[in-house]
């Protein structure tokens, strides 16, 4: 078993469009039992796969015992594959965290939840907070999508510092220039600089996930976006190997 976080301090950079198509391919192409948990109020993960945020707003309950995993967790159109959705009640999260002062509360949830899921991939908010140190504690591997830029390394090291703040130990961290697109100079002078990353290329058929509210693995899969993908969880699934 292992948790997958996709995290960075920064908004839009990718990471639940990120979340939502690897975990596709855990389940898909890799046959996992895989769960896709939004740790993020505003819900993408489960918009991108056309589920309804709950209304009873429980997700946060899950930390303080008043709910319980199986009480939310849905089931997606495709095999092996779960979401554990967001809802606005996460807006509290960081708070109900500190004041229970249980700094492994999300790793506890998650080796439980191992019981049965393979593979756990959580979509982080952009937060540095109580929420990301429990991110940290909890995740066997760290995926941070970073925009090319030349101030992408720079961006990597920030996230690594933030990370080593809160865990002296801390799991592999996997950096990945997410929207990538070669005919932009500081673009291609960035995977120049970082030859070794994996990339996610900048696609409208990425785009068009949430409008078909699909993995692209699914509706696209021979798109350089679909195969970067897979090409990226082959990569997380080696360094978990590598790990264990
Ligand atoms: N490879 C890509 N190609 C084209 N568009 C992309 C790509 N990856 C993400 N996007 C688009 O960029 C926007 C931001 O993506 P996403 O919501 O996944 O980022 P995020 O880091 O989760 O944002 P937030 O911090 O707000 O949660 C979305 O409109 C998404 O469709
Ligand atoms: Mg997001």
């Amino acid at each position: 078993m292992a948790t997958i976080a996709v995290y960075s301090v920064k908004g839009g950079v990718g990471k639940t469009t990120m979340a939502a198509n690897l975990a596709w391919f855990s389940a898909t192409v890799s046959c996992r039992r895989t769960l896709l948990w939004d740790l993020d109020a505003a819900g993408g993960a489960g918009f991108l796969y056309g589920l309804d945020p709950d209304k009873r707003a429980k997700a946060g309950s899950l930390f303080d015992r008043d709910a319980t995993a199986a009480d939310l967790i849905q089931h997606t159109a495709y095999d092996r594959l779960d979401l554990l959705p967001a809802d606005e009640s996460l807006r509290e999260l960081d708070t109900v965290l500190a004041r229970m002062g249980k700094k492994k509360r999300l790793a506890k949830l998650a080796a439980d939840l191992s019981r049965k899921y393979e593979r756990i991939i959580l979509d982080c908010p952009p937060v540095l907070n109580e929420i990301s140190a429990q991110v940290v504690r909890a995740a066997d591997c760290i995926i941070v999508p970073l925009p090319p830029s030349p101030l992408s390394s720079r961006a990597f090291e920030l996230v690594t510092k933030e990370i080593k703040r809160h865990a002296k130990v801390h799991p592999p961290i996997l950096p990945v220039l997410s929207m990538l697109d070669m005919r932009r100079n500081l673009h291609r002078e960035a995977r120049a600089t970082n030859p070794n990353w994996p990339a996610i290329p900048q696609a409208s058929a990425v785009e068009q996930c949430a409008v078909l509210q699909r993995p692209v693995g699914d509706f696209a899969p021979s798109s350089p976006a679909a195969r970067a993908f897979g090409q990226l969880w082959t990569a997380i699934e080696r360094k978990l190997t590598q790990k264990g």
